[in-house]
């Protein structure tokens, strides 16, 4: 990755612009001023004190959001760090991204989500906390979210804990309401999980490893569905992964319960079929479900009910990925080869047109946290993912900056590759 400041105005020539705030695709040349849009126009020409890049077979959208990365900063920076995550996100087009609050100390209080901020003022992105729903994210006590969400808080999970306990999650989602921000609970039923590693399934039988059921996911899901129409608050479900947790977020949605959805790329790209690998790399938390299960994520996302494409990027150090697969860590990094994997999975495949997917990237994680996205209006920040929707290539060791390399996809082929990403004025080649 390379970065370069760019001191004059910066004209972006023959881009394919993919707008998804006004859901259009078109050629035009955009220039930059200080670092803000200036001009948008079919044929923008140069003058000699511009900088210009030729962006011919190019195409240009707005900074990838991602809504679920943990950037493990606090507590375990040998896995990652903000500053490595942030150029992890980078590589993969993202411009901003949510960091989970399962850091060590987890994000619980003022001080822990100011040393975020302070932390994040250092990086090219912008870096959004999530707070945790209850302190130390031990299911017992409420945080306070009034002072949290005072201090940047977007949203509140427990991420890689389930709020298990039904009226602390009531109280969560009642307290939610006056900050105007979603809960997003990590759904697994841990009684029904039952220590499961593996989706329960033929694959759970034959390679004889512990099963970890859909049901476990749907009946916490179910659960929150109720209490928030119940409670009248917003709910956001990551890392969605069965059939029938999507069937279930359908029909809330038609009864008209403030919920949203995302889903990850790996769940979109492997089945529970990996897991015959043995390969500590597979193990997720929710785990990587059937092939049907997989169908039905992608139906989801065509029909509406998933929202968002959400990575999940888990960094883990060798050690304990390196491991027995009940000892290992649950997840894998997803920031560098998100794109890559969904424009292979999703737009290659024709099941999401390119304008869908970008919405599922940009548009629709900003409404999920309620954040205002530049989009292309003059006068707004330049902040924009340039990305080949055709280029082939096989994804490497090379292609990761994150400080952990806990991914089953290298040396998979990807068609769909992020290029350059521009942040103000600096412009950073992939
Ligand atoms: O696979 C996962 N890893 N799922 C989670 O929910 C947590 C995450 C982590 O923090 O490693």
């Amino acid at each position: 990755m390379q970065k370069s400041t760019i001191k004059d105005k910066l004209l972006l020539k023959n881009g394919e612009m993919i707008d998804p705030c006004q859901e259009k695709i078109e050629r035009q040349d955009i220039l930059i001023n200080d670092g803000k849009i200036e001009k948008i126009k079919a044929e923008i020409d140069a003058q000699d004190d511009y900088k210009v890049i030729d962006l011919k077979g190019l195409k240009i959208a707005p900074g990838f959001i991602d809504l679920h990365t943990h950037l493990r900063e606090p507590g375990q920076e040998d896995a990652e760090t903000i500053a490595t995550g942030a150029r992890a996100a980078l590589a993969g087009g993202f411009t901003r991204v949510c960091c989970m609050p399962n850091t060590n100390p987890s994000l619980s209080t003022q001080e822990s989500m100011r040393f975020i901020r302070e932390k994040a003022k250092l990086v090219d992105i912008d870096v959004m906390p999530i707070a945790s729903i209850t302190i130390d994210r031990k299911g017992r006590e409420l945080t306070e979210f009034g002072e949290l969400a005072e201090v940047g808080a977007v949203a509140f999970s427990d991420d890689g804990n389930p709020v298990e306990n039904s009226q602390i999650m009531r109280n969560a989602l009642e307290y939610s309401k006056l900050v105007d921000k979603p809960i997003i609970n990590h759904s697994e039923d841990q009684d029904l999980k039952n220590q499961g590693i593996i989706n329960e399934s033929i694959v759970s039988t034959t390679t004889g490893l512990r099963g970890n059921p859909t049901i476990a996911e749907e009946i916490m899901i179910y659960r929150d569905l109720r209490l928030a129409e119940f409670t009248g608050a917003k709910l956001h479900i990551p890392h969605v992964t069965a059939k029938g947790s999507v069937d279930l977020i359908r029909a809330a949605q038609e009864k008209g319960v403030r919920v949203t959805a995302e889903v990850t790329p790996h769940h979109l790209s492997l089945t529970d079929e990996y897991m015959h690998s043995f390969n500590t790399l597979g193990k997720v938390a929710p785990p990587l479900r059937s092939e049907s299960d997989r169908q039905a994520l992608v139906e989801g996302l065509k029909d509406g009910t998933i929202d968002a494409i959400a990575t999940d990027h888990a960094p883990h150090t060798y050690n304990r990925k390196e491991t027995s697969l009940d000892l290992a860590a649950y997840g894998m990094i997803g920031l560098e080869s998100a794109f890559g994997l969904v424009m292979t999975k999703l737009v290659h495949e024709d099941q999401l047109s390119l304008i869908e997917l970008i919405k599922k990237m940009t548009t629709m994680p900003a409404a999920i946290i309620d954040i205002e996205l530049p989009c292309f209006k003059t006068g707004e920040r330049a902040e924009f993912t340039l990305f080949d929707t055709d280029e082939w290539w096989v994804f490497n060791e090379k292609n990761i900056e994150s400080r952990s390399s806990n991914t089953p996809f290298i040396g998979q082929e990807l068609t769909g590759r992020v290029k350059k990403v521009i942040i103000g004025n600096k412009v950073i080649e992939i």
